[in-house]
């Protein structure tokens, strides 16, 4: 049985935001992980981690969220800035209650997205900031005149502005960001919006508004009901834990029973479910989907790995994070037409990372290789199948540049499958192909073995009479580009 790419004229785009990452101020996810200040005696740039840094190049980051997350609304960015030394130490409240130095502050994080080449992703503190100190921050990053803020930010060492893309205004505002219910949030978001300075008419600022946690549909109606005009996206937020038991047990990130492989993959599906009917009420408000969905969290998260900080949520990375990686990012190129920009939490260090790091060493985690292989489908077009899609195998496929990229999971334990695929356009040349796959279903890589699982060549497919026919082994992920 073959699964049939309509190589339609016009398909949604598949916006690169949808590979964004995520990094708070939490545990090791930006001190020691990314940021070890200039004088470490670890190779870095301007304080920040050569090895992480180029590890990250390689995947194209496209976007980072900062500074959080639950951060986010605990935050005073004046407290970080100017020189480091003077900086106010805070206590970190939400995350292990250890001192914040402030060292890495709004100059950092834009010296960060300078080496990586990313766009800029900024949570305001609407929990227990005001308008105004939102207000300046902005006018601080983006104001290119004479003002008090952008004085500051000339005597502070940065002359020209900074490009501010994106700016949520609240995170998790029904829970931890101010515990709101979605009227208030509402006029809550409609007032800091309105005070949030826009100095470039050609680009303005697209602003984020907190979006429903999980299934909690009645956010989303009562926020569109109440702001539609006011927004660009509203977020979505919904994490993976295998065992659905956020208060007892997590489950191990590694070591786990096969029973918990499976339900992790069903968990990761319920991404798909939870997209559908969000936009189902969006759709009633904005037809025309002029407002996007932005899933700024999303990943794994299992307990802590042992003799670790609880509050630093580090965990290990294993084949499977992989699979449940490929699941999600197949459903937001599905939902292209909404979903405009997802940021997996977090990229370093914690919950489902692309790179751990202990002191001076670091590894690519499988999570890592899946980004790597998937860079193929960022700013290209959907492509729609139709056909039979095998028991337990997700995929998606893209058109960019002439050329046609397809990616695949196959989540049994056990079972290889063959997958067929035929298309009206005529291919002759597999022109790359890349596999994760590995021995057992918690394969890991580790600070002494570090390339247990990585992404290698894969050799399973071939281009027979018009067909890709793609001999795809039990728990693996792979990526592959044809062209004509
Ligand atoms: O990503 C970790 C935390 O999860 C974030 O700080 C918070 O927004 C969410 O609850």
């Amino acid at each position: 049985m073959a699964i049939k790419l309509l190589d339609q004229e016009k398909g949604p785009h598949i916006s690169k935001y949808i590979y964004g990452q995520f990094s708070e101020h939490l545990g090791r996810g930006i001190y020691g992980g990314l940021y070890v200040g200039p004088h470490s005696d670890i190779p870095n740039v301007n304080g920040l981690r050569t090895d992480v840094v180029d590890a990250l190049k390689q995947i194209h980051v496209p976007v980072l969220r900062w500074p959080g997350g639950l951060f986010a609304d605990t935050y005073h960015w004046q407290q970080g800035i100017g020189p480091q030394k003077d900086r106010k130490k805070i206590v970190n409240t939400n995350w292990g209650g250890v001192t914040e130095d402030n060292s890495f502050g709004t100059h950092e994080y834009f010296e960060l997205l300078k080496q990586l080449g990313a766009d800029a992703y900024i949570n305001a503190n609407i929990g227990s900031g005001t308008v105004q100190e939102m207000a300046e921050w902005v006018e601080y990053m983006t104001m290119p005149g004479e003002s008090p803020m952008a004085t500051l930010r000339r005597k502070n060492g940065q002359k020209d502005p900074w490009k501010l893309k994106f700016f949520g205004i609240g995170n998790e505002s029904w829970g931890g960001g101010g515990n709101m219910r979605p009227e208030y949030y509402s006029d809550v978001y409609r007032q800091y919006q309105t005070f949030l300075p826009q100095y470039d008419a050609k680009h303005p600022i697209y602003k984020v508004a907190c979006g429903p946690n999980e299934d909690d549909y009645e956010w989303t109606e009562t926020l569109m009901k109440n702001a539609t005009k006011y927004l660009d996206g509203i977020s979505l937020h919904y994490y993976t834990l295998p065992t659905g038991d956020w208060d007892h047990s997590k489950g191990s990130a590694t070591g786990f029973p096969a029973s918990l492989w499976y339900s992790a993959m069903a968990k990761a599906q319920l991404m798909d479910r939870l997209i559908t009917k969000h936009t189902a009420i969006m759709d009633k408000y904005d037809p025309e989907k002029r407002v996007n969905l932005i899933v700024d969290e999303w990943g794994t998260w299992y307990d802590v790995e042992k003799n670790t900080n609880p509050g630093f949520l580090y965990q290990q990375n294993s084949l499977r994070d992989a699979l449940t990686a490929a699941i999600t990012l197949n459903i937001f190129q599905k939902h292209a037409d909404r979903v405009s920009m997802a940021n997996i939490a977090q990229m370093i260090n914690v919950l489902q990372a692309m790179i751990l790091t202990k002191d001076d060493q670091m590894v690519k985690t499988p999570t890592y290789y899946v980004f790597d292989m998937y860079q193929r489908h960022m700013d290209a077009q959907l492509v729609d199948g139709e056909g039979d899609v095998p028991e337990r195998v997700t995929y998606t496929a893209s058109k960019k540049d002439g050329e046609l990229n397809v990616s695949l999971g196959n989540y049994d334990l056990t079972q290889d499958r063959q997958i067929v695929f035929t298309f009206s356009d005529t291919y002759r040349d597999i022109s790359d192909a890349s596999i994760i796959t590995g021995n057992k279903m918690d394969a890991h890589n580790t600070f002494d073995d570090p390339n247990e699982v990585v992404e290698k060549k894969f050799t399973g497919a071939s281009l027979k009479n018009g067909q890709l026919v793609i001999d795809l082994p039990a728990k693996s992920v792979v990526s592959i580009t044809i062209k004509s």
